[in-house]
């Protein structure tokens, strides 16, 4: 009698000769591993960071009090306010006007009955989310123009009304003067609110009011949301795009991304209505502010952090031209060339220069050694290309060294963008940054984008990209399996074209759930949790198996672009000596392929295969379930330069082999 080992053996003979055969009725796929085609630049895969769907302000950047200065246009949002008084001056907005521009504005509370129930409270971001056992920061600028005397009672109130958190600051004397407090919370919530009820009797004045966990990123006071800077990390980022996106351009000039006035004590840096806040009517939000909290200073600390080099884009002189469209003339846009010039030594010049001193004062001595500079977000028309050339003049005559980041408008095909490319050839532009927002389709569809691009011109920079499941724009997108999938194809087409296509990343990255204005996005969160998408571990993916160099690897001697539904690209990782397949099936039937490994090295027999998959299109991560769909790990072992793999449904599988 057959022993029930003997029946698995035969079993698993059964599947493999099957599964042999059925690949041998399709040409094997040949990859070419001993003549790499192209290098992977390192920065290949990256982020793009915009301060949009509460990306900054109540999302990374962990302050929790909403409009803590009273510089948004109504100074009273984001704070109720509950004193007792028989007249209006108990609390009034006071303006100190040229005596602090870019910080006018604090409050005079008169607490006129010491014995009443005095408070103000502010709901943070969409709520404040509190972590039992925490540490709580709380800081405010204050001082006592009658030198009463009044004490400030903090308290964290759950959604319940529940006190969740205490802390007593006796304030003392008429000099503004700064005070902090920490103190534990005793119970989590996701959507508490800060209390400051008055004790005393007087006048008291206050500003700066900041409350931020204790456990930020790398413990830093005043900084970032550990959860999320994590996520981004884990991705192993190539590099970091920032501050945007269309927030770099503003509705009108006058509300342009200024780096210079992000930089230096966070209470000057000025407050300004964030473009997003009205931007779609169906998704308004005007609750939206920039406090710079998040400024040039920190977005390079994180890009150093989280190992990638960093991008800045700045603004080349042109307003959004979905907005004003408002342009500065050419006589007068020297200013705007010279905020260029000074963030070069912002970030790259030594201690001792005029703008490399302040980052020293900040907190880096040493440079960021910044090679990239993004010139303009999404700009089209002549107006880019006569303000671009005077930026790339001045700027590589000082600095030849710095690779400039041109645009090419926003759609990757169009009239505009035709016109740009002409444009674009005529200068000495280092890399272009195309985007699509497109249907998943298109993602498909444009696999081999690259495969003809002309070699002997600019490099292409991915800079934004997501498939819309619904359209651009549409509040009904969602981050399903078809578009993450589907730009999986198509990043195969990015990598096989590694020697043209240099850079890529997703857009946008952050997105509130309670604050969103533009969904796809790659990670999102509420006030406790950040998870990533369906199209974060597709990125993830490509990131963090991304090899040294791409490999021919072809089926009947073409790249492998949609063929029976599959996309594939192959890599070696000359440092760790491994090959790296990554197969996409977007078809709803497992596909069997032979994969011959061409190569005088010897293949060693255990390899590490994972895969990321969904039996369902439609398939999303959420809140409640954000490991719906993540990628799964296993080993198999191989025998000899051909190996039989079994694609998945509507899957990414990416292998890694080690080669002697
Ligand atoms: O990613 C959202 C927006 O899309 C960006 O701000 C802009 O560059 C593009 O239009």
């Amino acid at each position: 009698m057959m022993t029930k080992k003997l029946i698995i053996i035969f079993f698993l003979i059964a599947v493999v000769f099957s599964l042999n055969s059925i690949a041998q009725n399709i040409q094997p796929i040949i990859v070419t591993v001993d003549k790499p085609k192209a290098e992977i630049k390192p920065e290949m895969w990256g982020i793009f960071f915009e301060d949009i769907n509460f990306g900054a302000d109540g999302g990374i950047y962990a302050e929790m009090i909403k409009n803590r200065s009273f510089e948004f246009a109504k100074p009273r949002t984001g704070w109720q306010v509950n004193l007792t008084s028989s007249d209006s001056s108990h609390f009034v907005i006071q303006n100190r006007g040229s005596l602090n521009q870019d910080n006018p504005r604090y409050v005079r509370i008169s607490i006129k009955d010491g014995t009443r129930k005095n408070f103000i409270s502010n709901s943070g971001f969409r709520g404040m989310g509190i972590k039992q056992n925490n540490k709580y920061n709380f800081s405010i600028m204050a001082s006592l123009p009658d030198e009463s005397n009044i004490k400030l009672r903090i308290e964290l109130i759950s959604q319940k009304g529940e006190k969740i958190g205490e802390a007593l600051i006796p304030i003392k004397g008429k000099d503004w003067k700064k005070y902090e407090i920490g103190f534990v919370a005793k119970a989590t919530d996701l959507k508490a609110s800060l209390k400051i009820s008055f004790e005393g009797t007087g006048v008291i004045d206050i500003d700066m009011v900041s409350l931020f966990p204790g456990d930020t990123w790398k413990g830093r006071p005043y900084g970032l949301r550990a959860d999320i800077v994590q996520l981004l990390a884990d991705l192993k980022p190539g590099f970091l795009r920032f501050p945007g996106g269309c927030i770099v351009e503003g509705y009108d000039l006058s509300l342009r991304y200024q780096w210079k006035k992000t930089i230096g004590n966070i209470e000057d840096r000025k407050t300004i209505i964030n473009r997003w806040n009205t931007e779609f009517a169906h998704r308004l939000t005007p609750d939206y502010y920039q406090s710079f909290g998040l400024g040039f200073f920190e977005y390079f600390q994180l890009a150093e952090d989280i190992g990638a080099e960093p991008l800045p884009i700045l603004n080349c002189g042109m307003a959004c031209q979905f907005n004003s469209a408002e342009v500065v003339p050419l006589v007068q846009l020297d200013p705007y060339i010279q905020d260029a010039i000074d963030l070069i030594e912002f970030a790259n010049g030594n201690a001792d220069s005029k703008w490399g001193k302040i980052r020293a004062q900040m907190g880096h001595p040493a440079p960021f050694n910044m090679k990239m500079l993004g010139i303009g977000n999404e700009q089209w028309g002549p107006q880019y290309f006569e303000r671009y050339n005077l930026f790339e003049k001045t700027i590589k005559a000082k600095y030849p060294n710095i690779t400039l980041v041109s645009g090419s408008g926003p759609q990757p095909d169009d009239e505009l963008f035709k016109f740009a490319v002409g444009e674009l050839k005529k200068t000495n532009a280092n890399i272009v940054d195309e985007h699509y927002y497109r249907p998943p389709v298109w993602f498909r569809d444009n696999a081999a984008r690259y495969d003809n691009y002309d070699r002997n011109s600019y490099k292409i920079f991915a800079g934004e990209y997501a498939a819309q499941s619904v359209f651009t724009c549409s509040p009904d997108n969602k981050n399903n399996w078809d578009c993450a999938l589907s730009e999986a194809a198509f990043m195969t087409g990015l990598e096989r074209n590694a020697d043209v296509v240099n850079m890529c990343s997703y857009a946008p990255l952050l997105a509130h759930v309670d604050g969103w204005q533009w969904t796809p996005d790659l990670i999102w969160f509420n006030n406790l949790t950040s998870y990533g998408s369906t199209n974060y571990y597709v990125q993830k993916l490509f990131s963090t198996n991304k090899g040294t160099h791409v490999l021919n690897m072809l089926q009947e001697n073409k790249p492998l672009t949609g063929q029976q539904g599959l996309y594939a690209t192959a890599a070696i990782d000359k440092q760790l000596n491994e090959i790296i397949l990554k197969l996409v099936n977007t078809t709803p039937n497992t596909q069997v392929r032979s994969i011959v490994l061409q190569t005088s090295r010897k293949i060693l027999p255990d390899a590490l295969i994972t895969i990321l998959k969904n039996e369902s299109l439609a398939g999303t991560n959420s809140i409640e379930n954000p490991d719906a769909i993540k990628p799964v790990d296993s080993k198999i072992k191989l025998k000899g330069k051909n190996v039989i793999l079994s694609l998945t449904p509507y899957s990414l599988t990416v292998v890694r082999i080690k080669v002697q």
